[in-house]
């Protein structure tokens, strides 16, 4: 069975860039008081320095990890207990965890069934007195629908976060701005399957000089309040240590360099993938408008409809993984932890839920379809920027892909 390498490789000039913060000595350049250091160290403050050039924004804040880039975002929104922030369900826990860590409330709203992305349509029957943001999640690195947000936003008064993990490089054609930078607060992961890695890490991103403060004091320890950082509101501010060390930001620095490439080489793969798995019955590939979106290709999300196709995705990806092929059943439907669906984890007592006691917040099978039809039924996925393939790499998956179709009896069109 093929062997295929896992993710981006790391280089000479990172190995060399590491090593030389290693021979210096210092490893990180951070201290929490108001001192000179408390925004860290050479290599942090010029990792945020091409990471602004590179997104074109005013603001970078780098993180020890984007979950702690979530947790410092909604912080600095000036969100209070009981404010309730929508997202979607077809994400993983970080986004849920980080709006209830400041006793705000996660408010689930249905995907979008071509991107996967959050609808519009169902996030205006979400919306109450108490919504305070939208938390708009580029799945699989699929740009969100920016335009209709913002007109919500607009029209609400409401403040955008945008969970731009998978997504990094990604863009809006004519508005010439890449995903993560168009909402209030945005950001991207740096962990080990992403597009660009350092291990761990992440950085927010923001053209709002009071929401930049107040990350800033987010990220180290919150003890600078009382001096110099000036921001709207010090309420409800709790500082962390949330810094990324000098290490990884040299080898980000390094990264950030290849992300053109690396992000190019994954769009080849995804498209070609595209071109030739749309032949076969019964699958739907990602649909692109190139004309306003570039798709970062995180994940290579595909349907299965399975009202044509009379197997089962578990037969199909079963086949695929024996094969060699890494591809996924589902990915996550977070509305139905523990947590919402009994909201026993958080304690019987219902903190923060019992804040706003007119509301369940319960959520259950059915609430979503969408979401929960590509988790249980439709969705198949294959980590492009978790392996490092190469198009004959691609090919291999595309031929196995014909192989269990050939086996199963099912069409392949158009076939030249
Ligand atoms: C959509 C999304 N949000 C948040 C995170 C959390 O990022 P990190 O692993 O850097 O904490 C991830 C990581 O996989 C992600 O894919």
């Amino acid at each position: 069975m093929r062997k295929f390498i896992e993710h981006n490789p790391i280089g000479k000039e990172e190995l060399d860039a590491g090593k030389k913060v290693i021979k210096s000595g210092n490893l990180s350049g951070f201290y929490a008081q108001n001192l000179s250091k408390f925004y860290g160290g050479k290599k942090v403050l010029k990792f945020e320095k091409d990471i602004k050039k590179f997104f074109k924004v005013k603001y970078a804040i780098t993180v020890n990890s984007w979950t702690s880039g979530l947790i410092a975002s909604i912080g600095s929104i000036d969100i209070k207990p009981g404010d309730e922030i929508i997202l979607p369900p077809f994400t993983m826990s970080a986004c849920a965890a980080s709006i209830l860590h400041w006793s705000a409330i996660p408010v689930f709203a249905d995907v979008d069934p071509k991107t996967f992305c959050l609808s519009p349509k169902s996030v205006l029957k979400k919306i109450t007195k108490k919504t305070k943001a939208i938390m708009l999640v580029d799945i699989t690195g699929h740009p969100s629908d920016i335009d209709s947000f913002n007109k919500i936003a607009k029209k609400y008064k409401l403040k955008i976060i945008i969970d731009a993990a998978q997504s990094i490089g990604a863009k809006y054609i004519k508005k010439k701005k890449y995903t993560g930078t168009v909402g209030d607060v945005g950001g991207y992961s740096f962990n080990i399957h992403k597009h660009i890695n350092t291990g761990e890490g992440g950085v927010i991103v923001t053209n709002n000089k009071n929401i930049a403060n107040k990350a800033y004091l987010i990220r180290n320890h919150g003890e600078n309040m009382v001096n110099k950082i000036k921001t709207s509101n010090f309420s409800n501010l709790i500082g962390y240590n949330f810094r990324l060390g000098e290490i990884e930001a040299a080898i980000g620095i390094e990264q950030l360099k290849k992300l053109p490439k690396i992000l190019k080489k994954i769009q080849k793969n995804g498209e070609l993938l595209n071109k030739e798995l749309k032949k076969l019955e019964g699958l739907e590939v990602p649909e692109v408008d190139n004309k306003v979106i570039t798709h970062a290709y995180y994940t290579y999300g595909l349907k299965l409809n399975t009202k044509k196709i009379k197997f089962s995705r578990k037969k199909i990806v079963k086949m695929l993984r024996n094969l060699g092929v890494p591809c996924g059943e589902g990915y996550l439907n977070i509305h139905l932890l523990t947590l919402f669906k009994k909201k026993i984890a958080y304690g019987k007592k219902n903190y923060p839920w019992n804040l706003n006691k007119n509301r369940s917040y319960k959520y259950n099978i059915g609430d979503m379809p969408i979401a929960e039809d590509l988790h249980f039924r439709s969705y198949i996925g294959i980590g492009l920027t978790h392996y490092d393939f190469s198009t004959n790499d691609i090919y291999y998956i595309i031929n196995a892909f014909r192989k269990v179709w050939t086996k199963l009896g099912l069409k392949i069109i158009n076939d030249n």
